[in-house]
């Protein structure tokens, strides 16, 4: 039994309530704290190597681009407070996605088409190099959040590298909405061109019907609404951020936007704004019918593939062509309430950029942290052969275990011990969070069979505080295993006011050769995971209170019957990044 297997127990406690499926549902319009300026900027809990202004609110990445040799990132952001609202597009460059400088926003309301806000949209680059922005003004303020309008800016100065300053030109709008859908219309996609003409969608929903309505140009100035969306769902809400891009079917490499036809599929992603996570379905874009058709079998709806199982929302990808990869931007929300957000003087984070591609299976996406990460790896400890018996925990020593990269590879002698998969839970359990609650209820303090296994993140010194992130194998009545990766927030701190969820999601990974990976990214209060190679990928935002600086402490650990191995670990201590 664990010693800390109590503590697991004493910190079971029921959600808290403005959560859904990740975090916060739409951004809450908190008036009197938008102007709230910090005063400090509080470090407890504040990221090393992740993407975040000096100070205040963020959200959504907007319109990343590579550039002239340089990669460009604009966000929303509040430059006046640490919760939503005043939002500009705020820019920061880099060289190598890691290192960033911050520029003066580029976009900012102060024209009739964006004067309550201006949104989030997408960078396309039309031929000659010329970058344009597509992006979403609001233009009442009433009813909330407005009426929302589509406009675009153009750089001044295409040979500047920085593109420094961008203008809105005075025939913006060049989209309106219709009367039914004024207020849910937001988000321009990347175009792409199609029988000579420009087309790009933009999410909406009708009821509850989401819509992602195509719209097409000669000239990208002049846009008319096709005579039916490039997709549409029922019954799943507001789509916010849609993204639609091409990947090819053999290999890693990404494409263009501008790729429609070939040896490719393509993906169809959204913000569920009323579940707040980012889900994804692969398929066919028939451009005879210009329309998307997702693959037979793929789940079209709330229970549908992620590209990650936590903390992620509002993600944009763009495609690299300096080193021919689709890139993958996603926003972190804090858990923590606004009031602390104000008090500590900052809220959100971007994740750490991910390569994406088609997995050979053709029936999901795999993703990794872009490989400029490694640079920022410095001291390094290995493990190997260590071998874990049912209540082993071993320490990784003599890294910054709050800030470090760590990848290691569990083996074990077979199947024969997976526990029995309770198929109570498919009743119990919505589709869409079966692996969430399955996490809740068999914690790593539940001894099984094969697993729990994995790591013990920002762990304190005796276990008061630690954020596992770990597999189980079940075994299913056909012969198929189920692999289940979790997440879990809820013994991660002893501040039980925090919002701390089991997040998980299934691994669709073979394991005949007796194995599985698992990468962890541990930056203070974010731990981004990637498992079985970026099939599962799960983030979890967490606030330690003990587990905190040079006090956290890193483990790998066995909880199950089967003994397992750790064939081979690698750990990190991570530098700090130029960052803005
Ligand atoms: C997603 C979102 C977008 C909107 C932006 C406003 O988080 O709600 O739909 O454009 O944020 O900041």
């Amino acid at each position: 039994m664990f010693i800390w297997s109590l503590i697991g127990l004493v910190c079971f406690f029921p959600m808290l309530n403005n959560f859904k499926g990740g975090v916060m549902a739409f951004h809450k319009v908190s008036k009197h704290l938008q102007h709230v300026r910090a005063i400090q900027v509080v470090e407890d809990h504040r990221t090393g190597y992740h993407f975040q202004p000096k100070h205040h609110w963020i959200n959504d990445p907007n319109a990343p681009m590579y550039y002239k040799g340089l990669y460009h990132i604009f966000y929303q952001y509040n430059p006046k407070g640490s919760v939503w609202g005043n939002i500009v597009w705020a820019h920061s460059v880099s060289e190598d996605l890691i290192n960033w400088t911050p520029l003066d926003p580029a976009i900012e309301p102060d024209k009739p088409f964006d004067k309550f806000g201006c949104w989030s949209g997408s960078a396309t680059i039309l031929p000659n190099d010329k970058p344009v922005i597509l992006y979403t003004g609001v233009i009442y303020e009433n009813p909330e959040p407005g009426y929302e309008v589509q406009n675009y800016a153009i750089p001044e100065n295409h040979s500047d590298p920085y593109l420094k300053k961008w203008i809105k030109p005075d025939d913006n709008p060049i989209i309106k909405p219709t009367k039914e859908n004024a207020s849910a219309f937001r988000d321009p996609t990347t175009a792409w061109k199609v029988n000579g003409q420009w087309e790009m969608t933009i999410g909406s929903k009708v009821d509850m019907v989401g819509i992602s309505y195509l719209y097409r140009s000669p000239d990208f100035i002049k846009w008319t609404l096709v005579d039916h969306p490039l997709h549409q769902k029922e019954n799943v809400g507001m789509w916010e951020c849609p993204d639609f891009y091409p990947v090819s079917i053999r290999g890693d490499k990404g494409l263009d936007t501008t790729v429609i036809e070939g040896d490719i599929k393509h993906v169809f992603k959204v913000s569920l704004d009323s579940a707040r996570y980012d889900t994804y379905t692969i398929g066919k874009y028939d451009t005879k019918k210009d329309r998307y058709i997702p693959d037979e079998g793929m789940i079209d709806s709330w229970a549908g593939l992620r590209y990650d199982w936590g903390n992620f929302y509002a993600s944009k990808s763009f495609y690299d062509p300096s080193k021919h990869r689709r890139i993958i931007w996603g926003w972190a929300n804090e858990s923590s309430t606004e009031i602390e957000n104000v008090k500590k003087g900052w809220a959100g984070i971007q994740l750490i950029p991910r390569t994406v591609w088609l997995d050979s299976s053709g029936k999901q996406l795999l993703q990794w942290p872009v490989a400029e990460l490694e640079s920022l790896r410095e001291k390094h400890m290995k493990l190997s052969n260590k071998v874990l018996k049912q209540g082993d925990k071993v320490e990784v020593k003599g890294i910054t275990a709050a800030q470090a990269d760590v990848d290691v590879v569990f083996k074990f002698r077979g199947l024969d011990k997976a526990e029995k998969y309770d198929t109570k839970w498919d009743k119990l359990f919505p589709p869409e969070t079966l692996a969430k609650n399955i996490c809740r209820v068999m914690s790593t303090t539940k001894q099984g069979g094969l697993g729990p296994f994995g790591l013990l993140t920002l762990t304190s010194k005796d276990f008061e505080e630690y954020t596992p992130v770990f597999f189980r194998v079940f075994n299913t009545q056909d012969t198929k295993h189920k692999v289940l990766m979790c997440s879990d927030a809820m013994p991660s701190t002893l501040n039980h006011k925090e919002y701390r969820p089991s997040f998980g999601g299934f691994v669709d990974v073979d394991l005949s050769e007796n194995k599985i990976s698992l990468r962890s990214l541990i930056d203070h209060s974010v731990v981004e995971s990637f498992g079985a190679g970026g099939k599962t990928v799960i983030t979890s935002r967490v606030y330690p209170t003990l587990a905190v600086g040079d006090k956290v402490h890193l483990h790998v650990f066995n909880n199950g019957t089967e003994t397992v191995t750790v064939e081979k670990l690698d750990a990190w201590s991570m530098k700090k990044p130029k960052m803005n």
